[in-house]
């Protein structure tokens, strides 16, 4: 390692490491959330996995979802996770010993041809620049008949009150920068059929975050994002948090986004 990727006696290691803590604990917090268990559990009831089955769960992050398709097929059964990231597969592999966790990407799926009974995908498709390719892979590996549930978040959806709604509109505008696909749930659908699938149904839930989210330091992020990129004043967004902080002592604070699960079959 060059001195360069030295900082203040921490390596390049423990930067990476930080992050992965910051990343699991970003998903705990929204897997905290009421809305991601009922989403779950709904996609998993409508796939109506069976023992036996093979199943793959791309991007699996934490491993939390693999856990419970691990324990849907069963012993004599195999759940796969699938993820770019050493760090998250390794935590994976904590949580869900009786899963399978493979490095690899969405877009080039490291399975033969029809060789999958059920894929799934939860929170991967914001983040993907071909959301069609990773599309096309999955009707590849999936068998006919084969299922799918795709989840992901729409960050058109968030809905931050109460404040001066100009200020709340560029807030939750914010909110949508730096992500690669911020409308990702809107168009699962659409990326579906085009890869040849069938679209079974459409489930959404609300993550409605909690009153002390008004004062957390996701909204102060936002609000200085907003003012970092010239699109509010220093001073207007600190009476939208005041505005915030007084609504969460009444009880009449809201934040949320709306998640989509799209569940479909070859
Ligand atoms: C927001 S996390 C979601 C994790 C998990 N699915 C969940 O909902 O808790 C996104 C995950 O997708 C992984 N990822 C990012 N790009 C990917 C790609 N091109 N193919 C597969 N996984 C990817 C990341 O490493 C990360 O673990």
């Amino acid at each position: 390692m060059s001195d360069g990727a030295r900082h203040d006696h921490l390596s390049t290691d423990d930067f990476a490491r930080a992050d992965l803590e910051k990343q699991i604990a970003a998903l705990d917090h929204q897997s905290g959330l009421a809305g991601i268990p009922r989403l779950r559990a709904w996609s998993l009831a409508v796939l109506g996995l069976k023992p036996g089955e093979r199943v793959l769960d791309i991007g699996s992050g934490t491993g939390e979802h693999a856990r419970l398709l691990a324990e849907a097929v069963g012993e004599t059964g195999e759940a796969i996770g699938l993820d770019p990231n050493e760090g998250m597969r390794a935590e994976a592999a904590r949580r869900a010993p009786r899963a399978k966790f493979v490095p690899g990407t969405a877009y080039d799926l490291p399975f033969p041809d029809g060789s999958l009974d059920v894929v799934t995908c939860e929170r991967l498709f914001q983040h993907l620049e071909d959301p069609d390719r990773a599309t096309r892979e999955i009707a590849r590996v999936l068998r006919p008949g084969g299922r799918v549930a795709i989840t992901d978040t729409d960050w058109g959806t968030a809905i931050i009150h109460p404040g001066d709604p100009d200020i709340a509109a560029v807030v939750t505008e914010a909110m949508r920068g730096g992500i690669a696909n911020p409308f990702a749930a809107r168009r699962l659908a659409g990326h579906v059929k085009r890869a040849g699938l069938v679209v079974d149904d459409i489930g959404s839930q609300a993550l409605v975050q909690s009153p002390s989210a008004a004062t957390g330091p996701l909204v102060r992020m936002l609000g200085r994002m907003a003012v970092d990129r010239g699109m509010i004043d220093a001073e207007g967004c600190a009476q939208f948090l005041a505005d915030l902080a007084v609504a969460a002592e009444s009880g009449d604070f809201h934040m949320s986004v709306t998640m989509f699960a799209v569940l479909a079959h070859r």
